[in-house]
Order: C-alpha cells, then structure tokens, then sequence
C-alpha cells in the first residue's frame, strides 16, 4: 500500500476527476496542441471509475437531457470542432435521422454515448481507475517551493505514486446528499446509485416502493418505477404541493450563457442575490413540464380506471427510517396538520440532491494558502483560479463548486467548452508570463 515514487515527467497541467467538465478542457488542450505543435501543453486526467462513466445509475430509459445538443463539449469555444455533437452523429452514421427527428434535446443515454466517443478520442490523457487523494507543493530541502505541486495517486491495486504538475484542476463532481441520520442500504439508495441497486433487487421483491423529493430526478425516478413494476405501489413523498416546473423559456435561460459568467462574477452582491431569486427555478427543485405532465397523466388514468397505486404525499417530509428485520420502516410527517405516519417499504429512494465538496479535502495542509470570503468559501478569481493569500507560481483551478463567484453554471453542462477553453488559456498564458519573467531575470530572449 506504499508510495510508489514519482514518475519523471512535470506536467503542465493535471486534471483530477475526467467527468464532461475535464473532459472539455482535455479537448481545449488538445486542440491547442494542434493549432500550436511547438508549444504543447502537457496534461494528465486521473479518474477514479475504471473507465468513463457520467451519471451512468441515471441512466434511464426516455430522460432527456436539460439543455440543447449544441451546448457541447467543443461547439460554443469551436463551432469547427472534430469533438462536437454533430461529429459525433456524423461520425455514427445518424446526423440526417437527428435533424429529421427535429429535437434540440437528445436522451441522456445517446449524450452519454457522445461523452463516451469524445473521451475516446483523448484516451492517451486518461488514467481510469486511479484516485487522487492530497495536493501539496513540492519541497526543497524541506521547504515548499511552490512551483511545483506534487499529486499523490492511487491506483484500483491500491499502490500510490506521485506525479508532479505545475497546475492542477480539481473537477471532482458533487457529493450525493442523504438526509442525516440515514444511511444508504440494501433498501435504502440515494439517486446517484438508482440503476445499480434497482437491478441487483428481484423486481418481483419490490412491491411498495417509495421516492423522496420534488426535483428533476425524483420525478424521473417516480415514472421508471410506476412504468417498471406494474404490480407496485408507488409514493412519491414531496414537500411542496405538487412538483414545480423547470423554467427553461429563452429569457431565462440567457443565465447559462457565457456572458452571464461575468455579469454574475464582476456584479455586486445585490445583482449576484437576484440571480438567485428569480432564476433558481432554472434548475434548482423543479420538473420538465413533459416529466410532470406524464406523471400527471398516469395518476388521471388511475382514476378513471377506479384504481389506484402511484400515491402522491404532498406536503410530507422524512422524519425517520428504521430498520425492522427484513423490512424498512419511515416515518412521514404531514405539513398540513403535523401528523405522523409509519409505512413499510422494499426499497426507498432519496432523490435530496448533492453537496459541492471542500477541495480542502484534496489540499490538506496547502489549503491554508489560499484566501475565503466572509462566507468562508474559497476566493477564486475570474480564471477559476485560487486565490492565494502568498505569491504561488503552481496553479490550483477549481471546475465546480465556483456558484457562488461564478454563478448558476458552476455544476451544470451549460458553459464547460467555454469553462475549458478559458482554464486552457489561463494555464498558457500563465506559463509564458513565467517564461518572459525567468528569461528577463537572466538577461536572455525566451
Ligand atoms: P462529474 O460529477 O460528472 O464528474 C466528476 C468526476 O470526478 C467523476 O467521474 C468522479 O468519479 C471523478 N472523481 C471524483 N473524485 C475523484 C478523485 N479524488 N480522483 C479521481 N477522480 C475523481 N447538467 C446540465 O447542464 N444538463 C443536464 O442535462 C444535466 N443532467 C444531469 C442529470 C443527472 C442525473 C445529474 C445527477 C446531473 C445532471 N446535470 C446536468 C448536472 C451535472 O453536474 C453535470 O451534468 C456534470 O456531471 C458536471 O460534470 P463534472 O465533470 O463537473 O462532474
């Protein structure tokens, strides 16, 4: 379980996690590495799922994507570029059959092909299996130097080595959210592994099954299992009155555009709040109307038919989940009157989201180098660079977990190519100022 030792190469840049985020930069990278061959960028992406893999237990049959095909991982930095969607269906033999199809929003499971082609195509970049655990500055003689940062990896047989980078972007996704005290089970999943647990249960075992929360994946969750298993009862335990739609009309959805990333970033905190208030409804606790209207209609057909099993639990919360022998117990409170109730389940799905996680997590100690707000979270300037509180040379880029100074895109697919290409050109310009700096310093050309 030791460490292995360093390999010899310094990278410019290492990439941990290779989700559609990292994925977009290792293809801003690449492509600059075409247009300017003398001056490559050199890189590394280390991902800890044996191979690529986004959302794969959500994954459902029909669910669509959020956003337009041609918010993809090249199209909005390079309308010409061989890692778009539409390469993607031309090079599958099926861009006349898609325009024919006249939707601007694929299923997830064709996107998710599209992520998996795209991927392929920068595979020498990509370590599968490999988990990075702490970030730290590289020591001389027993004093950072911070130039240097050294990655420390850990491969599926459990060996770690290090890796030394000048840069480094975290891209490591969000964390799933389950209420507290519970605890994931046999019975008991977060969304985030959905597909998984539902296909290592006999379907036939699932005969009340019940589905916590009022967003996106709740409601989708909601559909699979009523359409899945015919002969279960299906709750869906919501909190509001009834699900919200996602509004994604086109003066709202100008949020996700790249020129929103500055109005929100250089805005004062009164435009950044407002940001907040009439816009969450884009993509926070909300429904596609499509999603809403199905499950609307399968209720309606239960009454006309006089029977009755998709069960709606508005104004109702969580209190407890208890295990009783080979049974799961919940207790429901009701809003309206405070009342509890106590339910059996076979399975018990939370839908309640995800947390962005601390890269202090990864920095360890280094994190003290680097400034937060009032809030306490990081500093990161309009790179989405950290903001040290010292002079570092090393470069550490956050994509993700930047709402609060980048806005409502952070965690979302709307602007990764653009993300990407500005985090590519950061990291260049960056070097050749260094360059410029180190040759002046010794009185040569560089
Ligand atoms: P993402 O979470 O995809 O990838 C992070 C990667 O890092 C993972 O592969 C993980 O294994 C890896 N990793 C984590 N820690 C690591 C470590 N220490 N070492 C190595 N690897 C590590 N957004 C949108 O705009 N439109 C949409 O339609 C949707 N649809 C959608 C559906 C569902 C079901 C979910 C849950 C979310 C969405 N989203 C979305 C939002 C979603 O966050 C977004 O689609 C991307 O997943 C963001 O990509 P990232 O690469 O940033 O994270």
């Amino acid at each position: 379980m030791g460490i292995t030792g360093s390999s010899e190469e310094i990278y410019d840049v290492v990439g941990i996690g290779f989700g559609p985020s990292n994925l977009a930069l290792a293809i801003a990278l690449e492509e600059h590495g075409a247009s300017d061959p003398q001056n490559p960028v050199t890189s590394h992406f280390f991902e800890r799922q044996p191979e690529f893999g986004w959302h794969r237990n959500m994954l459902l049959p029909s669910t669509t994507m959020q956003i337009s095909f041609l918010k993809d991982l090249a199209t909005y930095r390079d309308p010409m570029s061989r890692f778009s969607f539409i390469s993607y269906l031309h090079a599958s033999n099926r861009l006349v059959q898609f325009v024919n199809n006249q939707d601007f929003f694929p299923t997830r499971q064709e996107f998710h092909q599209y992520l998996e082609w795209a991927a392929a195509g920068v595979s020498d970049r990509v370590s599968y299996g490999t988990e990075v655990t702490s970030i730290r500055p590289v020591t001389e003689n027993g004093a950072a130097t911070f130039d240097l940062l050294e990655i420390e990896v850990r491969g599926s047989d459990g060996t770690s080595r290090m890796v030394t980078t000048r840069n480094v972007v975290i891209s490591t996704g969000l964390v799933p959210r389950l209420p507290e005290g519970v605890a994931s089970d046999e019975r008991v999943w977060h969304s985030s592994e959905f597909l998984s647990k539902f296909n290592s249960r006999n379907p036939e075992d699932l005969k009340n099954v019940m589905v916590v929360g009022a967003g996106q994946s709740a409601a989708e969750i909601t559909r699979f299992l009523y359409d899945t298993l015919p002969h279960a009862q299906v709750s869906a335990v919501i909190p509001s009155y009834g699900y919200s739609i996602a509004d994604d009309t086109p003066f709202a959805n100008q949020i996700f555009d790249p020129d929103a990333v500055d109005d929100y970033y250089f805005g004062t905190q009164q435009s950044r709040d407002a940001f907040w208030r009439y816009h969450r409804n884009t993509n926070y606790g909300v429904v596609d109307s499509d999603v809403i209207r199905a499950l609307h209609q399968r209720s309606y057909d239960e009454q006309v038919r006089g029977s009755q099993r998709l069960h709606f639990r508005n104004l109702s919360r969580v209190d407890e989940v208890k295990q009783a022998g080979s049974r799961t117990r919940v207790v429901l409170r009701s809003l309206l009157d405070d009342k509890t109730e106590e339910l059996s389940v076979d399975a018990l799905v939370f839908a309640t989201g995800y947390d962005s996680p601390d890269p202090a997590r990864l920095l360890g100690d280094f994190d003290q180098h680097f400034r937060r707000d009032a809030a306490g979270k990081h500093r990161v300037e309009r790179d989405y660079r950290l903001i040290s509180a010292s002079e570092l040379s090393c470069g550490v880029y956050l994509q993700g977990g930047t709402e609060h100074s980048h806005g409502l895109t952070s965690a979302l697919l709307s602007n990764i190519a653009i993300r990407g290409g500005e985090i590519a050109d950061s990291i260049m310009i960056r070097r050749t100022e260094r360059e410029l700096d180190r040759a002046s310093s010794v009185g040569v050309a560089p």
